[in-house]
């Protein structure tokens, strides 16, 4: 029922009440404005005044717990949600929104570059974010992450190391440890803390994207590698977190499931039982909450009848229970949306109640930020919920020293320096596996002339693949510092061989042997999705056209997987899979010349046939007929 007020006669106090009316008016326009000069016209809660300057949580030598309930106790729900939101840099509308709103972590989505491209680009822009978080009332550090999968090669002029898949081939833990550490110190050298790697997903099918950000799809060795992956970017002295993804079973989604519409495998749906999951998938993650990982990215996938990020089973019960992951669960993308058919609100309810903790936002943040505090008003999520997130983003904020840390600390000096670069070289030639030789490789260095051919053989942006500068990649050689095949070759040959090269193949004189160095355009994700994975006939026509020449043929492969090679291979005395090397050829050159042995075995079976895929959790066929290469297989 609505209330009438009670009239009243006031025609006496009619030009005072106007003059009342006209100031109250003019006083509450003059307030709205201020505070819509301040706050852009926002509710952002009580305006408290900041905490004391010995605060328990700005003491670096109190307990990281103390520090953490201390913070806790100071902030507002306003701020509290802030830190759960982490915004991509090209939708953050003002800096300022990083201070007004308590942001806790931005991210550069690949290709989300600086305006000017280079190391000092990066590291101003890390410099603003890091400066203007301190403005807020509780200079709370903010996080920076970016996707340092195979060296901070969104750069250019970093040391772009070989993709997971080549590392996974090395098997070598030591390796991979020094490779993510040396990671740190170049995202360091630009003021970023936080690096979306390793990747712990199981490819099961060669037509997926993304089969070369993983290392195996052998628990054991995503296990061992993914901890060592996790050791070397965590050092506490680096303070840059790590993040495993994508939680879980990614890696086993069949061609043809997937929700995204140009997709096909990524985003696809997860068939696995839950007992499969626990037995294959889950171990790499066990491993990484012993490494003590910091955060742990959700999968843009479905499992069962719910999407993973949505599953509080999996987020709340086993990753946080079981396991007893101390650090936060982050979602992947526009993931907390993405494919919940339910409205952004109720999508916020759901995932955060399932177990999500800082919610990545490639578009927009200010419904989140205002979804999730209605969502607490109502109700929806509890008060603890909330806390529990924030504290966990918090813990890991201190754990890595970033509240002790001035924001100006760069490693300038490391970036894209000689002594990565070395050990990138090294790690070419240790991942590079050797599936067949008759008689060809080690070259020998007394020959006179050796061809060389090929669409990788003079080309960075292939050897490198995706998630280099862009998204999608580079083709060709404008990669500052790199060394293509070719120049590797040709370093490595010395003066006394000639090093022919044609991309075509064609050559006018005899050679006893010619290289030929085919490759796949780089791709990422699900536009990497591809139904028949082979090579191109430019490749093919090169070999051929390089053995009229050449009295033997040694085929290098750059694929970011095994590629259908069954009909072609008796026709090549040697084939080296040497995968994404990244941007030190001459590690390459290395191993033909002997100067290096080949050591890297096969981290995934190699299909001889498309029927053979997907792979089984075991490593066999599906429909049990012979491999080309088992996985564990290469030459020494
Ligand atoms: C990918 C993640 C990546 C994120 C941020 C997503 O599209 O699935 O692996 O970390 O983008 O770039």
């Amino acid at each position: 029922m609505s209330k009438k007020k009670k009239p009243v006669r006031a025609d006496a106090f009619k030009p005072i009440k106007k003059i009342v009316i006209f100031s109250s008016f003019a006083l509450t326009l003059i307030t709205l404005g201020i505070l819509f000069f301040v706050y852009g016209g926002e509710d952002l809660g009580p305006q408290l005044p900041p905490p004391p300057a010995n605060a328990i949580y700005r003491q670096a030598d109190q307990p990281i717990d103390e520090r953490v309930q201390d913070l806790l106790s100071y902030m507002t729900l306003e701020e509290k949600i802030g830190q759960m939101s982490l915004v991509d840099k090209n939708s953050l509308i003002k800096l300022e929104d990083i201070s007004r709103y308590s942001l806790g972590a931005v991210l550069s989505g690949a290709g989300a570059k600086p305006d000017i491209n280079t190391a000092v680009g990066w590291a101003n822009l890390a410099e603003s974010y890091k400066t203007q978080a301190m403005q807020s009332r509780l200079q709370i550090p903010i996080l920076y992450g970016v996707d340092a999968n195979h060296g901070h090669a969104n750069v250019p002029g970093a040391t772009v190391f070989p993709h997971a898949i080549g590392l996974g081939a090395s098997n070598d833990p030591d390796l991979v440890e020094k490779i993510a550490f040396v990671t740190s110190e170049e995202l360091l050298a630009t003021g970023i803390n936080w690096n979306y790697s390793p990747s712990l997903d199981a490819p099961k099918d060669i037509r997926w994207g993304r089969v070369y950000e993983a290392y195996s799809d052998d628990p054991e060795t995503i296990s061992r590698l993914g901890s060592a992956y996790i050791t070397g970017t965590q050092r506490m002295e680096s303070g840059v977190l790590a993040s495993a993804k994508h939680f879980l079973g990614t890696g086993s989604m069949r061609w043809g499931s997937s929700e995204h519409k140009t997709y096909q495998i990524d985003h696809g749906i997860i068939p696995e039982s839950e007992n499969a999951l626990r037995r294959y998938y889950l171990p790499p993650y066990k491993a990484a909450v012993d490494a003590d990982v910091a955060s742990i990215m959700t999968a843009l996938t479905r499992f069962g009848d719910s999407r993973v990020v949505d599953n509080k089973y999996l987020l709340t019960d086993v990753l946080k229970g079981e396991l007893n992951f101390q650090g936060f669960v982050v979602s992947d993308w526009y993931g907390t949306y993405e494919y919940a058919n339910t409205g952004d609100y109720s999508a916020n309810v759901k995932t955060i109640n399932a177990g999500l903790d800082m919610a990545m936002l490639p578009f927009e943040y200010k419904n989140f930020l205002n979804d999730v505090r209605l969502a607490v008003d109502r109700g929806d999520i509890t008060q603890e919920r909330i806390d529990d997130a924030v504290s966990r983003i918090l813990k890991q904020k201190f754990k890595a020293g970033l509240f002790d840390t001035p924001i100006a600390t760069r490693l300038t000096d490391a970036f894209g320096s000689k002594e990565h670069r070395v050990l990138a070289r090294e790690a070419v030639s240790s991942s590079a596996v050797l599936l067949k030789n008759d008689a060809v490789l080690p070259l020998s260095k007394s020959t006179d002339r050796i061809l060389v051919a090929g669409s990788g053989a003079d080309n960075v942006g292939r050897q490198t693949g995706a998630w280099t500068v862009e998204w999608q990649g580079i083709d060709g050689n404008d990669l500052p510092g790199s060394t293509s095949i070719l120049k590797g070759l040709k370093q490595v040959a010395g003066n006394d061989i000639e090093i022919e090269y044609d991309e075509s193949g064609n050559f006018n004189q005899k050679a006893s042997v010619g290289i030929v160095v085919v490759s796949e355009k780089p791709y990422a994700e699900g536009f990497g999705d591809n139904p028949n994975p082979i090579l191109a006939i430019e490749d093919l026509q090169a070999i051929e056209n390089t053995k009229k020449q050449a009295d033997k043929v040694v085929v290098v492969l750059l694929s970011g997987r095994p590629l259908l090679i069954t009909d072609q291979l008796q026709n090549w005395d040697g084939l080296v899979a040497a995968w994404l090397p990244g941007s030190e050829g001459a590690g390459i050159a290395d191993l033909l010349f002997g100067d290096t042995p080949f050591t890297a075995k096969l981290p995934i079976a190699w299909p001889a046939t498309l029927q053979q895929i997907p792979m089984q959790n075991n490593g066999q066929t599906s429909d049990d007929t012979t491999l080309l290469f088992e996985r564990g297989y290469g030459l020494n």
